[in-house]
């Protein structure tokens, strides 16, 4: 029972049950699903990079209506816009017609939310926990999240990262491992240089003092207690909840999370122009040929493929859909986010006794 003692201090020092957070999911965090977790005792969370700050605002005072438990919002911290190279988003256009409707000319101009003004409604919203991905916040935003009792969890993918973002303020690490479901969270290590929690968390455990929450293929008892083991004081999960029926994902990438083994899913920056975790389909297969053409970056791609994306959940065809889903995809159950929770601590808790 020992071993569980620092995930005893964990849910004492956030109000929670049982140490599992919900990961954020930006286009996959409805409040129903947060609001679940945190009734069943874990902590809900919500991917703000969608959201501009009314929807931020909406978001966390319709969860306070379903639930008193604790809740984090995320966020990816800016960068720099990239170059843009005409002709590659020419030939990505002519690609993408190929699958979805036709890509208008300035789709690529697509501006983005005001990042400011999110971090701004995060804040305002008081959540338990403010995380990042992508980076780290700025002294500013950190010293505003300590002003306002706000907690900092950051991701990190790497022993360096690690080091930098706790040295810069953060109250504990979400542990991203090479496993995770959507998109990595490198910022200073190179993102096709990822690491398995297996490595990973011992290696972070060594180098910091703050705690740890694994995250990335977490999915069942035996996950769980492994990250315990290797030195997490809790896990997040993501795709071990999306086909709960509060995710209210499309049916198609339900299902195929329900059967994918660990080798059919690949990392991608077919998507967004950002490497992340999906279920191989036709696109991706037709996008890795020598003969397609190379995606473009973060946030053009992302805006090219908005069409056929949204095409293809409206009609429920997963041939083209971004079905994000980490490597232990087929372990996520159908039962209700709260019986998941629930069940998975007990079920954690009977093999350390
Ligand atoms: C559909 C989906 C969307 C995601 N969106 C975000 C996001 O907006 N912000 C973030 O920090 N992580 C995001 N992630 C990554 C998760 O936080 C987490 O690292 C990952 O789900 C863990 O791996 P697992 O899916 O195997 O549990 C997303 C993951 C998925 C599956």
């Amino acid at each position: 029972m020992s071993l569980l003692k620092h995930t005893t201090e964990f849910c004492a020092s956030y109000g929670l049950d049982v140490p599992i957070i919900m990961a954020p999911m930006a286009g996959a965090c409805p409040v129903g699903l947060a609001s679940a977790v945190s009734n069943a005792g874990g902590m809900g969370a919500c991917g703000a990079l969608l959201m501009d700050d009314g929807q931020i605002h909406d978001w966390a005072s319709q969860f306070r209506d379903m639930s008193n438990g604790a809740f984090m919002l995320n966020n990816w911290i800016e960068e720099p816009a990239p170059a843009r190279n005409k002709r590659q988003e020419e030939q990505m256009r002519a690609f993408l017609s190929g699958f979805g409707p036709d890509v208008a000319r300035d789709a690529g101009d697509a501006p983005l939310l005001s990042f400011d003004a999110q971090c701004q409604a995060m804040l305002a919203a008081r959540p338990t926990v403010i995380s990042s991905i992508m980076g780290l916040y700025d002294e500013d935003m950190v010293q505003q999240m300590k002003q306002n009792d706000i907690r900092w969890f950051a991701t990190v993918t790497s022993v360096t990262e690690a080091v930098a973002a706790e040295e810069a303020g953060a109250d504990a690490l979400i542990v991203q491992g090479h496993e995770a479901g959507g998109h990595r969270g490198n910022f200073l290590t190179p993102a096709g240089e990822s690491v398995g929690l297996m490595s990973l968390i011992p290696a972070v455990a060594d180098a910091v003092s703050i705690p740890l929450i694994a995250t990335g293929g977490i999915a069942d008892k035996r996950s769980i207690a492994a990250a315990i083991m290797l030195g997490a004081s809790a896990v997040q999960i993501g795709t071990g909840l999306l086909r709960a029926p509060e995710a209210d994902i499309a049916p198609a990438w339900a299902d195929a999370i329900a059967t994918a083994l660990p080798e059919d899913t690949v990392t991608t920056r077919a998507y967004s122009g950002k490497l992340g975790r999906a279920i191989k389909n036709k696109y991706l297969a037709e996008i890795q040929k020598p003969d397609a053409p190379d995606p473009a970056p973060y946030p053009i791609q992302r805006a090219l493929t908005a069409g056929m994306r949204s095409k293809a959940s409206a009609e429920n065809n997963i041939d083209m859909m971004q079905a994000w889903a980490g490597q232990s995809a087929r372990l996520a159950r159908d039962d209700e986010a709260s019986d998941i929770i629930s069940s998975l601590w007990s079920e954690v808790v009977a093999q350390f006794d």
